[in-house]
């Protein structure tokens, strides 16, 4: 649906009245009513890089989600202020993985003698408390666009990788970009006692993955991918590595936000892609490409709910309220948090 003109211009005059004092940052899964005041948008990971490259903005309004704003505060300047225009704009994989629960499976790592000897990594789509965790125990964070190369890393300094909080990015990466048999990662699960595991398990896996998955993502199934396929003969299926290991393992392409964009960009007039991420970021590239057949991997699988939360009418109330001098939806991490998870981020912003 068209955005509501009445919102539009007092967003336009909001942000006309701000200047440069206020940068508007859009990740790729946005709406377009939201995406269309969007300074610059991205991946998490080139947001998180843009919100940094950016010291004289008072105010950067982040159109994403909580663990996206805490990261872009955690490499902002101590003055600089950033904003999040519905708090209730969570990610349901971040939820999943919780600070005691990590705690817990580093403690049941420590009884079974190999704590020592693993190198946490967390996936960017955690809390700052897991990137806290996992920079004081000398890990790193990935996003989907590194995780081969922080998992090198990783396993260049320890024998094993506690990953954090996606199992699927962990899985994918490790056997089909790492070469690792399926049987040398194990799911420990923060719900059971040993996250399920026996000690023995746990000493001897090489890949200890989160039980946790991105509830968009995981919704696609083989199923999606064969059924396109009898439905369009000569499709070339494209699907972000947060999909499920039968999916990744049954599709032609597999890369992140920005690879997935690249590909469409790349692609040969005419030819034919079912795609497997968010649905805004798909509508926008099949209204973006019309000379190329751009689809939706599977039509039962929707947006983003926690994603589509920041719609028009939060934005114009989050700017509105900025213009008039008041700060809302402030988000901010604690000193402590912020220098261990700056850590592990510096270490991804350093990998080679
Ligand atoms: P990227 O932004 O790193 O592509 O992550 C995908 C995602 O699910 C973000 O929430
Ligand atoms: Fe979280 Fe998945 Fe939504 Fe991204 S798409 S914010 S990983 S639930």
């Amino acid at each position: 649906a068209p955005s509501d003109p009445d919102l539009v211009a007092r967003a336009a005059a909001a942000k006309a009245k701000l200047g440069s004092k206020v940068f508007v940052l859009g990740h790729h899964y946005q709406r377009d009513e939201v995406i269309q005041f969007a300074d610059v948008t991205g991946d998490s990971f080139k947001l998180a890089r843009e919100a940094a490259a950016r010291p004289d903005a008072e105010y950067i309004v982040f159109c994403g989600v909580h663990f996206m704003a805490e990261s872009a505060d955690i490499l902002t300047t101590d003055a600089q202020k950033v904003v999040l225009p519905d708090l209730a704009a969570g990610c349901s994989m971040a939820d999943m993985a919780q600070l005691q629960q990590v705690e817990a499976a580093w403690e049941a790592l420590t009884d079974a003698g190999v704590a020592q000897s693993t190198v946490p990594v967390t996936y960017m789509n955690s809390s700052a408390d897991i990137k806290g965790f996992v920079g004081r125990n000398g890990g790193v964070v990935c996003t989907s666009s590194n995780a081969k190369r922080a998992l090198t890393w990783a396993f260049e300094r320890g024998q094993r990788v506690l990953f954090l909080p996606d199992q699927h990015l962990g899985r994918n990466t490790a056997v089909l970009e790492m070469g690792f048999d399926a049987d040398d990662c194990v799911l420990y699960d923060p719900h059971k006692p040993n996250g399920g595991l026996t000690q023995q398990q746990l000493g001897e896996a090489k890949m200890v993955l989160w039980r946790g998955h991105c509830s968009v993502h995981g919704r696609f199934t083989k199923s999606s991918v064969d059924e396109v396929r009898m439905r369009v003969p000569g499709v070339n299926v494209l699907v972000h590595p947060e999909c499920r290991y039968d999916v990744v393992t049954s599709a032609d392409y597999v890369g992140s936000t920005e690879y997935i964009i690249k590909t469409i960009e790349n692609a040969p007039a005419g030819s034919a892609w079912a795609v497997g991420t968010e649905l805004n970021l798909v509508r926008r590239l099949a209204l973006a490409h019309p000379d190329k057949q751009v689809m939706f991997l599977d039509r039962s699988v929707c947006y983003c709910s926690t994603m589509n939360r920041i719609d028009l009418p939060h934005l114009v109330w989050a700017l509105e309220e900025l213009a008039e001098g008041r700060l809302v939806n402030q988000i901010t991490v604690d000193p402590k948090t912020a220098a261990e998870a700056r850590s592990a981020l510096d270490q991804m912003l350093a990998l080679p």
